[in-house]
């Protein structure tokens, strides 16, 4: 089992996003309803967030709740709106004291005002906090996010303030609901499943990914730097060969 001094604190990642998968079958598995599942993975998302604080992550993005989750039964769409509520609610202290700050992408103007208010609220309230950002994916697909950034392009092509020549990777990027992050740096995702479920797709280019066996409402601090050990074990080259990627980490 991993601890924190396992981690090697120099090559942190700087940006983690992940995939809580598994939380309807940890419930099933109970004999139990979906939305417990849902409820007990309330934990791991707590834990994970103060190991990313502690490590000194700088952004960690949790896919809350996809574009396509809104074809859920509404019983489990309605449950997961209100764990919302109690979520912010139950964690607001303690992102509080870990210096946290909470954002969101997606397209939130689909979540219910109930919970959209108490969410804004904690948003504001921990807005001055200069840790770890927590940003939750709510009503978020990669589709959708390009999408609109193909909106936001196509109507300042209309308005004359950009040409077709200026569509770059750079140009596209303030354009994104990512805009104000960088790239992840590592992908972890639980539940056994391997696949990236239209989740930062532009974003993830060169990001590691990390899949693990274990179930969401189960996942625990050890299991987070178990994820950072093994991402701290490969050799990003970004498309160059190890040799020059060697001979760059002599120079520095
Ligand atoms: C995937 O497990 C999980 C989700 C779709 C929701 C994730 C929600 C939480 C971690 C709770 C926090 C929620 C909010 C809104 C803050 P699954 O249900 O697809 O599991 P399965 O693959 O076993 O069915």
């Amino acid at each position: 089992m991993k601890t924190l001094q396992d981690v090697d604190k120099t090559r942190v990642p700087r940006h983690v996003a992940i995939i809580m998968d598994g939380n309807g079958r940890w419930a099933k598995a109970k004999l139990q309803r979906r939305i417990y599942g849902h409820q007990h993975a309330m934990q791991a998302v707590h834990e994970a967030t103060e190991a990313a604080a502690e490590l000194g992550c700088e952004y960690l993005t949790v896919y809350a709740f996809s574009t396509e989750n809104w074809n859920r039964p509404q019983e489990e769409v309605e449950g997961l709106m209100e764990l919302l509520i109690k979520a912010v609610i139950e964690e607001t202290p303690t992102m509080m004291k870990n210096n946290v700050r909470l954002e969101t992408i997606g397209d939130t103007s689909r979540i219910p005002k109930r919970s959209l208010d108490y969410l804004n609220r904690a948003i504001e309230e921990t807005s001055k906090n200069t840790g770890l950002c927590m940003i939750l994916a709510l009503s978020y697909s990669s589709r959708w996010e390009i999408a609109e950034a193909l909106k936001g392009i196509i109507a300042d092509a209309q308005k004359g303030l950009i040409t077709p020549d200026q569509v770059t990777e750079e140009t596209i990027r303030p354009y994104l609901a990512t805009r104000n992050y960088p790239d992840p740096d590592l992908l972890i995702r639980t539940g056994g499943e391997l696949r990236t479920s239209n989740f930062l797709q532009w974003q993830m280019a060169y990001t590691e990914f990390y899949f693990s066996d274990m179930l969401w409402p189960d996942f625990r601090k050890p299991d987070f730097y178990e994820a950072i050990c093994e991402y701290q074990r490969r050799q990003r080259r970004f498309g160059k060969t190890g040799d020059q990627v060697e001979a760059e980490n002599q120079q520095s």
